[in-house]
């Protein structure tokens, strides 16, 4: 009968043989078999700790922790034989080893300012309404900016919105215009325009009607800024011109817009009279989101003067159209809830950021 080994002469030899055969072991199917025949679910060790249970406490005791003890090392030993096997395979430490099923980094992407994100979302929608985009110069003319919109020199009407000029006619250029002098002259005086109306005019000299424009783009005005007017904002100017354009189609078509913008079929748009030289009549829309909100301001809009279409040699007594300014920075705000129009021009990036 073989004599009984000792408790710990068991570890003993358990010790030599694991770690003579992590010795041998000549590649990663090797250590892994050693792995399982020490470590594994039926592993020697493991068969070990298994029976602790079984045993008197205090033999328990002193059993349990050189198991365990021995299980730490013969682990470590097994770690360090891979690690050893993986450098010889890829001829790099391990602390280079690139693990391809770490999840990878999340990759910064950019986003869009919320100004570009309100231009994108309406110009979508204009375009499904049938409305083409039509994009001109932030440095325009005096003629297209003001004269054009049958805003006349020295008219009241200029004061409504307070200029940058970029070049000032010289003093020798100034006397009493002719007409045909004026339009020969049409680009003489540079300025950064006030509004996008001046779209009008240009894509109605180049292009007959009927039809139906989007005019998107940056305004400036000199005036000072509070929470809701920056010397800088986007406007976007809609035009249509047809035979048979009343002022119902543009209320219909602001309804139908707004709506589709807000997701909100209740909305309410309404018109008050108002002026602008290039429309008559002219008006200030309006809208109201529910029944528990304020009415807002958020653009102009009014008839196509019949003085405007004559500048672009068409026929007022044939065509008839309607035009709107909308207010981009306005309705972005209202939308995100934004309560300052200088927070978009800011440059903060904890604004920006929660795009
Ligand atoms: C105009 O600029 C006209 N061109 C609009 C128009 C077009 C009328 C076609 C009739 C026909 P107004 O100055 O009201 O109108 O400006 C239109 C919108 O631009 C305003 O409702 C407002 O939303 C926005 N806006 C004007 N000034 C500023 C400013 N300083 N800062 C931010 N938004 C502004």
């Amino acid at each position: 009968m073989p004599k009984k080994q000792q408790p710990l002469a068991i570890f003993q030899s358990l010790r030599k043989d694991a770690f003579e055969a992590l010795d041998e072991a000549a590649d990663f199917e090797s250590v892994h078999k050693v792995e399982s025949d020490y470590l594994g679910k039926k592993g020697r060790l493991t068969n070990i700790l298994k029976s602790l249970k079984e045993m008197p406490s205090a033999e328990r005791k002193v059993m349990g922790s050189t198991a365990n003890a021995l299980k730490k090392e013969i682990e470590g030993k097994i770690k360090l034989k891979k690690d050893e096997m993986k450098e010889k395979v890829s001829g790099r430490p391990t602390s280079h080893w690139i693990d391809v099923t770490v999840p990878g980094k999340k990759i910064l992407r950019g986003h869009f300012h919320p100004l570009s994100r309100i231009l994108r979302e309406v110009t979508a929608i204009f375009e499904s309404m049938g409305f083409e985009v039509a994009e001109g110069p932030e440095a325009e003319t005096e003629y297209y900016n003001f004269d054009a919109l049958n805003m006349p020199k020295n008219h009241p009407s200029r004061n409504l919105m307070d200029t940058f000029w970029l070049r000032r006619p010289a003093k020798a250029e100034v006397g009493a215009p002719t007409e045909a002098s004026e339009l020969k002259n049409k680009s003489r005086y540079l300025l950064l325009r006030t509004h996008t109306s001046p779209m009008e005019v240009r894509y109605m000299e180049k292009n007959s009607p009927p039809l139906r424009i989007i005019a998107p783009g940056r305004c400036f005005r000199y005036e000072a800024t509070d929470a809701t007017h920056d010397i800088q904002f986007y406007q976007l100017e809609g035009l249509m011109i047809g035979e048979k354009i009343s002022l119902a189609n543009l209320k219909g078509t602001l309804e139908i817009f707004f709506r589709k913008l807000f997701k909100n079929k209740n909305l309410q748009v309404r018109f008050r009279p108002s002026y602008f030289p290039f429309v008559e009549p002219g008006v200030e829309v309006d809208i109201k989101l529910d029944s528990e909100s304020e009415w807002m301001e958020i653009a102009g809009a009014g008839m196509t003067h019949p003085e405007v279409l004559k500048n672009v040699k068409l026929n007022p007594s044939i065509w008839q159209g309607f035009a709107f300014g909308l207010g981009l920075d306005r309705i972005a705000m209202t939308k995100y809830k934004i309560d300052d129009i200088r927070l978009f021009y800011g440059g903060d990036l904890r604004f920006i950021n929660q795009f």
